[in-house]
This record gives structure tokens, C-alpha cells and sequence, in this order.
């Protein structure tokens, strides 16, 4: 067995191209000789993430995450550094199984490894079981509802049946604590199973991994709750979990927008139409999370509620929000009462994909919507209609949609279009309340480090540089900067040519990759000019011990404990002794 080494780490880098990486999970957009796309990593309205196909990098310019294809998949993921070499290796199909992969970091946290395990047998078993005797009655349920083989297996539906099999399942291999955790175990006088008698739906997180159930009774006998969801947990997050969002990232991409449903059969009954653009929320209001997840996928939305008041209430509410977080909003009302579901079992495919297709925009939709909810008999509820919409209309830029509104409004209303222009006229324009961009308080680099960075990038750029910068200076103020400093003469002992898309790959933090990735980014003249370099270099060892110093002496006045006390007592005879 094999150690993995740089070299090797470097070849599964460049098995594959950062464009395609990112793309499998963000949306990206061509821009020059870069890409852009929301950044996931921040609360992201407009693209602010730029990935470079030429460097192999990608940097957000609001949040300030940046680096390779690894650095990425550890970030969206969550995953370790080894996890993430994996993950590409697999991409590029390089094989790895002649090597020593010591994992240092579990790939998911050692108190979650049993939760999951749980939930991935709970749904093998209850797969087993919808096709078991016992499971016949369910089977012939969903068999009257159309669900196909084929559907009953891409959405894993099972069925649980009475005994408590996943408690005699788990019994010897998971503690008591982890099961009830779990919530497919309860616990009273003895523990038992929390689903008997239902057709289980599995719940998977953003990255596919079980995390909890949905059960559906099926016989006119169950008096019981329609629906029965796992308890929330450590894993399972009502507020962060979008039903199918893990399976239907590649249809989003293709058709450039995803359907917002109420429940999870309705995404089951447009996929039967061919549509898998679809996600659900989990009987919840929508939520932050649900953006920033709904924001990884795309920018255009169609909310698809029951066309009931309630239905309606809700979908003005994601509206709202959805808009204000800049999505491109549609919204389609679907007739007399009816859900997906029941349109596609009335209608069939077709009748559905029409009816998908009236969309309203959500101007639209709450002009028809708060019409339907005032006595138009009234004159005072007319006047504050037309005084709502007068407000909502003012925020439109387009002036043909301006006109096509107010034309609208007119009639609803019956108040004329003259009228409504000068009122509108009076509206001084709102700002939109969008979320404001959460610019990184800007650094102060103060002359020295804003030297150290512009040596560095030099150093990034040249090994001569880098050699100079070892024999003639050898230090700088800025801890990280210092580090990164080490690191770069280090690899030029080994290389003539830095790639900052494998140098990265031996920093051992974070924080110094993100600096490193910020420093290459600068817009500085190459090649570099010998004059500029010695001024830095006589600016930083000039400077740089003497004010390590002061600001550790300074340290050292505030800090009460001895033993950091004595810490920094010894930085400081180091810088003193060279
Ligand atoms: P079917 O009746 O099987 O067609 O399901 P549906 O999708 O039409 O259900 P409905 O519109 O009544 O509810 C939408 C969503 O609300 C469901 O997907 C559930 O997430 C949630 N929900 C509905 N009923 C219940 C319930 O009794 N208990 C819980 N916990 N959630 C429910
Ligand atoms: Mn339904």
C-alpha cells in the first residue's frame, strides 16, 4: 500500500475540470473567460462566486471562499480533505485502490454514523416488506393510485407492518438511545416501532442520505393522521429538507427552473408525467435554509399550490419571500381545489402540462388574488384595493408590464387608467428591500502586510522572488501570511512553476487557503520589477520584527495567564535572538 502523495493528489486534480465539478451542483453562467454562479456558501442574491477554468480555481468575492475542486467539495459538502480526493478520484476515474487513504476526519460526524445507518436499513426493510404478504393490501393501494414498479423503486416507497420489525432489527446492533434518537423507535413501557401499518415514503437530505419518514395510511379502517412524518433530529430538519431536492438537480438544469409543491405525492405524480424539476416542502412553511438550498439549484421558482384560500395564503407568502430574496417568481393556481396529483389522475399528463404552463407572475397572481378577497360592491374596499396594488405596481421597471397592470388594475378595480397613472405618478419608488449584500468588512491592511501580500503574490509568481525573499527577509508580521511565506519557498525546492491549484493542497488550514487564493487574485504587473521587490523586501525586514514585537509586548500586558504569558515571553526572545 501505497502513502498518497502530492504528486498523486495533484493528478486526481487534474483528472477533472472544475467547470464540470461545480456544475453538478451549482447553476453556472459563462462570463468572459469565467463562470459565475450563486455562491452557497453565503446568503447569495446576485452570482458572486467566479470559477476560473484556466487557474482551476473558484473565489466568492462577498464571502471570500475560494480554492480547488477539494477545497469546494469540502465546503458544500461538508466532508474531510481525504473524503474530497475520493470523491474526484472517482470522478476521473483514477484509481486509488493501491493506496493508504488514513482518513483523519470522520466524513461525517461519529454521533450521527448510527442515525444514518438506521434510517438507510429502516428503508430496506420496509422495501422488503411492500412486497411481502403482509404488504399486499398497501401494494394494491399504490397500485390503484398508478404508482409503477419503476416509481415504487426511484422513490424507495416500503411499507411498515405492525410487529415492531425495526426494533427487533436494531435491537442488537444499536443502543436504546440511538434508536429513539432515531425516532423510528419509541419508547414507553417497552420500546416499539413508530410506524405500524403505513406506506413508508423516505426522506433524504440535500445530499441524498436518509434522514427520516413519511408514512401514509391506506385502508378506510385507519383512523389515524393522514400522514405520520420521523420526529425532527439531529439529522432530520423539517425547515432544511425540500422532498426529491437531491434527485432532481439535473432536470432543474435542463429546464432552467424548479416547481415548489406542497406535497411530496405531488412531486410523485409529475414525475409520473415525465416532469422531475419538482421539490416539496415537508407540510412546513418555506424557510431560509429552504432558500439558500432552493438558491444552490436555480433562480427561477414556479410555486405550485392547492388552488384553495389556503393554498393560495401560502403561495402569497413564498411569493413574498421567494421574491425578496431575488427569485424569479412564477405562480400557477390550479382549478377547482385540485393538487397535482389529482390533476394528472383526472386529466393525464397532457391536461397537467397545460395547466403547469398558465403561469401568473406574482404581480399577477395577487392582483386576481386580493381581488377575489374584497366585496367589490364596495366602494372603500375598491379604493384600498386599487391603493395595494397602486404600491405593488409603482416597483415595476418594464414600462410595456407597467402599462399591461395598470390596464388590468383598471378593469378590476373600475377606476380608470388616467386615474391610476397619477396616483401612481404620486408613488415615490419604493426600494425594493432586498437583503443587503453583505460586504466583507474591508481589511485593514495597514502599509506592512499590504507589502507582505504584494510580496507574496510575487512570490506566487516567481521562484526567484520566493528565493530572495528566504535569503534576504525570511519573516512577516501577519501569522498567516507568514505560514503561506514558508510554504511557498517550500515548494519551489521541488518545482520551478507554481500551480496554485495544487499548492493549496499542502496548506494545513482553511483560512490559509482562502488568503492564498485572495493574494493570487490580485491585479498586479508582471513580470515583476526588481525595484519594487527590494523596496517590499527593505519595508518588511525593516519593519516586520519590530512590530511583531511591540504588538506581542502589548499581548503580553493584557494576557493574565502565566503560562501564555510565558508563551509569548519566548516569541519574543526568538524574534530578539535572530
Ligand atoms: P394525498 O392525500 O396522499 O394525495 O397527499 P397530498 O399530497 O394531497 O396531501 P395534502 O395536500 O393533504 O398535504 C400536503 C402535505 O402536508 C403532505 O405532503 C404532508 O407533508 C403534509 N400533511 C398532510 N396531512 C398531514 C398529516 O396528517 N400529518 C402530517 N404530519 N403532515 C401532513
Ligand atoms: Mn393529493
Amino acid at each position: 500500500m501505497q502513502r498518497l502523495s502530492q504528486d498523486k493528489i495533484n493528478e486526481i486534480r487534474q483528472s477533472v475540470d472544475i467547470v464540470d465539478i461545480l456544475g453538478q451542483y451549482l447553476s453556472l453562467t459563462k462570463k468572459g473567460r469565467n463562470y459565475v454562479a450563486i455562491c452557497p456558501f453565503h446568503e447569495d442574491n446576485n452570482p458572486s462566486l467566479s470559477i476560473s477554468p484556466e487557474r482551476q480555481i473558484y473565489k466568492c468575492f462577498v464571502c471570500g471562499n475560494g480554492g480547488n475542486v477539494f477545497t469546494f467539495l469540502q465546503n458544500y459538502l461538508k466532508i474531510s480533505y481525504i473524503e474530497a480526493v475520493k470523491k474526484i478520484a472517482e470522478m476521473g476515474r483514477i484509481d486509488l485502490s493501491d493506496y493508504q487513504l488514513d482518513e483523519k476526519k470522520a466524513p461525517i460526524k461519529k454521533e450521527y454514523v448510527a442515525l444514518y445507518s438506521m434510517n438507510e436499513e429502516a428503508c430496506k426493510i420496509y422495501n422488503y416488506y411492500l412486497n411481502t404478504k403482509l404488504g399486499l393490501e398497501a401494494k394494491n393501494y399504490l397500485k390503484k393510485r398508478h404508482f409503477s414498479d419503476e416509481v415504487i423503486e426511484k422513490f424507495s416507497i416500503g411499507y411498515a407492518p405492525i410487529d415492531s420489525i425495526l426494533y427487533k432489527s436494531f435491537e442488537k446492533k444499536y443502543t436504546e438511545i440511538d434508536m429513539v434518537k432515531s425516532g423510528l423507535v419509541i419508547e414507553s413501557k417497552h420500546h416499539f416501532d413508530r410506524f405500524n401499518d403505513r406506506i413508508m415514503f423516505p426522506l433524504h437530505n440535500s445530499e441524498g442520505k436518509i434522514v427520516g419518514f413519511s408514512g401514509r395510511i391506506y385502508k378506510t379502517t385507519q383512523t389515524d393522521s393522514k400522514y405520520m412524518n420521523s420526529p425532527e433530529s439531529q439529522i432530520f430538519i423539517k425547515g432544511e429538507t425540500l422532498y426529491n431536492y437531491h434527485r432532481c438537480r439535473e432536470a432543474v438544469r435542463k429546464e432552467g427552473f424548479v416547481y415548489l409543491l406542497e406535497g411530496f405525492m405531488d412531486v410523485i405524480a409529475m414525475d409520473k408525467a415525465g416532469i422531475e424539476n419538482a421539490v416539496a416542502l415537508m407540510g412546513t412553511a418555506l424557510t431560509r435554509d429552504h432558500i439558500r438550498m432552493l438558491k444552490r439549484l436555480t433562480s427561477t421558482i414556479h410555486i405550485c399550490l392547492d388552488g384553495d384560500r389556503a393554498g393560495q395564503v401560502a403561495a402569497s407568502k413564498a411569493a413574498d419571500i421567494l421574491l425578496e430574496a431575488n427569485f424569479n417568481v412564477k405562480i400557477i393556481l390550479l382549478p377547482d381545489n385540485h393538487d397535482p396529483d389529482e390533476i394528472y389522475e383526472e386529466h393525464g399528463k397532457e391536461g397537467l402540462m397545460t395547466l403547469l404552463k398558465k403561469t401568473l407572475s406574482p404581480i399577477e397572481f395577487l392582483m386576481e388574488f386580493k381581488y377575489k378577497e374584497i366585496d367589490a360592491g364596495n366602494y372603500d374596499d375598491r379604493k384600498h384595493f386599487l391603493e395595494q396594488m397602486c404600491e405593488l405596481i409603482s416597483r415595476i421597471k418594464d414600462e410595456l408590464d407597467k402599462d399591461y397592470y395598470i390596464q388590468r388594475l383598471s378593469k378590476l378595480s373600475g377606476f380608470s387608467a388616467t386615474i391610476i397613472e397619477q396616483k401612481l405618478s404620486g408613488i415615490k419608488p419604493k426600494e425594493i428591500p432586498v437583503y443587503h449584500e453583505v460586504r466583507r468588512v474591508k481589511e485593514m491592511v495597514d502599509k506592512y502586510r499590504g507589502a507582505e501580500k504584494e510580496l507574496l503574490f510575487y512570490m506566487l509568481n516567481s521562484k526567484e522572488v520566493a528565493l530572495k525573499y528566504e535569503a534576504k527577509v525570511g519573516f512577516m508580521y501577519d501569522d498567516n501570511y507568514r505560514v503561506i511565506a514558508s510554504y511557498i519557498v517550500d515548494y519551489y525546492r521541488t518545482h520551478d512553476k507554481l500551480v496554485i491549484a495544487d499548492f493549496i493542497n499542502r496548506l494545513p488550514k482553511e483560512e490559509l487557503i482562502q488568503t492564498v487564493i485572495d493574494i493570487s487574485e490580485l491585479q498586479l504587473p508582471l513580470p515583476y520589477d526588481e525595484k519594487a521587490i527590494q523596496h517590499y523586501m527593505k519595508n518588511i525586514s525593516l519593519n516586520a520584527r519590530k512590530m511583531k514585537k511591540e504588538q506581542l509586548l502589548e499581548q503580553f500586558h493584557y494576557v493574565l495567564d502565566p503560562y501564555k504569558q510565558s508563551e509569548i515571553l519566548k516569541e519574543i526572545i526568538e524574534l530578539e535572538k535572530e
